[in-house]
């Protein structure tokens, strides 16, 4: 049976989707460098408001790093097992900074016109002096984070590797752990560990879809 490119990947995606599971215990094995790195890539390629780029990933492999965060993470097992322990930072700030890498690499790509490239510094300006003034500058940046991090879970997945996503964290402490401490711009999203699993979950269920998926509007 002849298979359409695009179907054998929505195949592949959709098992690795459907299969990725939150792992609480790790094995010790390290992860390839040149594994990470490429992971680390993948998740770089996720989607940013205005391609600000506006969050970073710390990778946190040596012993004084990972105990700082096992403190931070109040001695979940994960932290504690995991030979790397990723930390996705939203960064409130990026609009601020100038991005004229951002927009000169899409326009020399050919990605953005001259004039779209031009008129976006100050349409992203525009845009976050506004968020800046409700108050959602880092819930915005924080959207971007947490995008790099889905992305990052399933491309690990797709590599045999486990992760859990982390809410559980006292955030001073962690931005202590990553050098960060007392930088009002940089915020947590989410902390990741990353491993080969020692354990396989059942997975736990999603609510009916009749409860979460309407259509046209809300609740219907
Ligand atoms: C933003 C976020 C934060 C989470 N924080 C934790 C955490 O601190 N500790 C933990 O053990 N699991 C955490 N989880 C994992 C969830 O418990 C898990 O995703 C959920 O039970 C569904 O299981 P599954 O990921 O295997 O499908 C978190 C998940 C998300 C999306």
């Amino acid at each position: 049976m002849t298979v359409e490119p695009q179907a054998m990947d929505y195949a592949t995606v959709s098992r690795v989707i459907r299969s990725r599971r939150s792992i609480r215990h790790y094995r010790p094995d390290p992860v390839p460098s040149s594994t990470l790195r490429e992971l680390i890539g993948l998740a770089l390629e996720a989607p940013s408001s205005f391609n600000l780029q506006g969050r970073s990933v710390v990778t946190v492999t040596g012993e004084q790093g990972r105990a700082a965060l096992v403190k931070a993470t109040n001695g979940q097992p994960h932290p504690q097992e995991a030979p790397v322990m990723l930390v996705f930072v939203a960064e409130s700030g990026a609009w601020r900074e100038d991005r004229g890498d951002v927009w000169e690499t899409a326009r020399s790509r050919g990605a953005w016109s001259e004039r779209f490239a031009a008129a976006s510094p100050e349409d992203a300006r525009a845009f976050y002096g506004k968020l800046s003034a409700r108050g959602l500058e880092r819930e915005y940046a924080v959207k971007d984070a947490m995008i790099a991090a889905s992305f990052l879970m399933v491309a690990a997945q797709s590599a045999g590797l486990a992760t859990s996503p982390m809410n559980g964290w006292d955030e001073d402490e962690v931005k202590k752990a990553i050098g960060i401490e007392g930088r009002d711009g940089l915020h947590i999203a989410l902390l990741m560990p990353l491993g080969y699993p020692a354990e396989t979950r059942l997975h736990p269920g999603r609510r009916d879809h009749a409860l979460t998926c309407f259509s046209e509007s809300y609740g219907r």
